[in-house]
């Protein structure tokens, strides 16, 4: 599937005609999976307004180097390591000729001296420009660089002539941009994840959990974002950071996690459930902390809503349910009770007293076809085999 699913593009706009299919171009780079981010020469904003593009892209739109507000919010240098590519539409012939000489006296030239990230280009310009010898060395220059060259193509164009130099259409923009990566397994995928334990209140200061650390659905949320998936991540309260490119909701009990995940799960193509939730929670959640008056307290405990039992049965059901099953005897049966009686496609067992907090994991996979064993390993490695599996079963 031909996505940019994930990847961060840095578009720069430079001075001609074809500016105003920038507002188009961005428009489709969003809808291919790409995360935008704009940077405009002056004369760019002579043909489209910054404000279109901003609204379009969803992010605030880079003039000018020196400028302290958008430095503040992303200065020029995060700005060029941030982008996986930095596309230059329409580049004119004057902007082709800067950057190929190295110039750095703008934000887009500088951008392009100080980014990492590949680099391609889409000419805009009278024909007559483009097959001058000046702007061919140029072009050369550049291609030999290792910059991409998009387009340009050939037709009416807007002075009137007829000819190669005219911007290519957004959609094969797009396009090319797409082929330039290798997408991942899960490109285009929606991938939602719970993780962690939960939180059952007893009072204002005490409750119920258990020991899930959330390490292997932190480390499931990090590699399907690095495949290319949209993840989703659900999260009770644990002490990791967020991995990149992956959308965290922070929930604590049972039922808020359930609310969260029938939302995410119904636009989803995979549900992963991982979370330790809490099976039951206090009845009744005392308005005050409870004083240790008695010899002996009781607690009347409900069972918790079963959370991967309800996406499974939604009617908009995501096209794999996964399973997780923590298990401290019988791995295997009490794993394929599970999977069958909570309807799910795929089953991961483990132990749980070794997995809860470690690093490493050994996992059972069971399906209706019977059970494979991954051998012990870091907790990412697994995650991606786990991956691929989950990847080899969707349509
Ligand atoms: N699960 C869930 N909601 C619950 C309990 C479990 O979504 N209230 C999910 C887990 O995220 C996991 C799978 O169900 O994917 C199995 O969880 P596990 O704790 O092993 O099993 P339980 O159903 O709780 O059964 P038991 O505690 O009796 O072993």
């Amino acid at each position: 599937m031909l996505s940019l699913s994930n990847k961060r593009v840095l578009l720069g706009i430079t001075g001609g005609i074809a500016a105003y299919k920038c507002a188009e171009l961005t428009r489709l780079l969003i809808k291919a999976g790409a995360e935008v981010r704009v940077a405009m020469t002056r004369s760019a904003c002579e043909f489209i307004t910054p404000l279109t593009l901003q609204a379009l892209s969803g992010n605030r739109v880079h003039l000018d180097l020196l400028d302290p507000e958008a430095e503040a919010a992303m200065g020029h240098i995060e700005l060029a390591r941030w982008a996986d590519l930095v596309l230059i539409a329409p580049a004119t012939a004057n902007s082709i000729a800067r950057i190929a000489h190295g110039e750095a006296d703008d934000i887009l030239t500088t951008l392009v001296l100080a980014t990492p990230a590949p680099i391609a280009v889409a000419p805009a310009m009278n024909q007559g420009m483009w097959a001058d010898a000046q702007t061919q060395s140029n072009i050369a220059a550049l291609q030999q660089r290792g910059y991409t060259l998009i387009g340009p193509d050939s037709g009416e164009q807007a002075c009137g002539d007829v000819g190669l130099g005219r911007m290519s259409q957004p959609s094969d923009i797009v396009a090319a941009c797409a082929q330039l990566f290798d997408t991942g397994f899960l490109a285009g995928r929606h991938v939602a994840i719970t993780g962690g334990p939960t939180r059952e209140a007893i009072d204002p200061v005490r409750y119920i959990s258990n020991h899930s650390s959330g390490k292997m659905a932190y480390a499931l949320a990090e590699e399907a974002a690095a495949a290319g998936a949209r993840v989703t991540l659900i999260s009770g309260p644990v002490s990791l950071s967020t991995p990149e490119r992956v959308q965290r909701i922070n929930v604590v009990s049972a039922q808020q996690m359930l609310e969260a995940t029938l939302t995410a799960a119904e636009e989803a193509d995979v549900f992963i459930g991982v979370a330790a939730v809490a099976d039951y929670r206090p009845l009744e959640v005392a308005a005050e902390k409870i004083k240790k008056n008695d010899d002996e307290m009781s607690l009347t405990l409900v069972k918790n809503p079963d959370i991967i039992w309800e996406v499974s049965r939604l009617e908009k059901r995501p096209e794999l349910v996964v399973g997780f099953a923590a298990e401290t005897e019988n791995v295997v049966a009490n794993g394929q009770q599970k999977l069958a009686s909570k309807k799910l496609d795929l089953l991961f067992a483990n132990e749980a007293t070794k997995t809860f907090n470690s690093d490493d994991v050994a996992i059972t996979v069971i399906d209706a076809n019977g059970t494979t064993a991954l051998s012990a390993a870091n907790k990412h490695v697994v995650a991606r085999q786990m991956l691929q599996l989950i990847a080899a079963r969707l349509s």
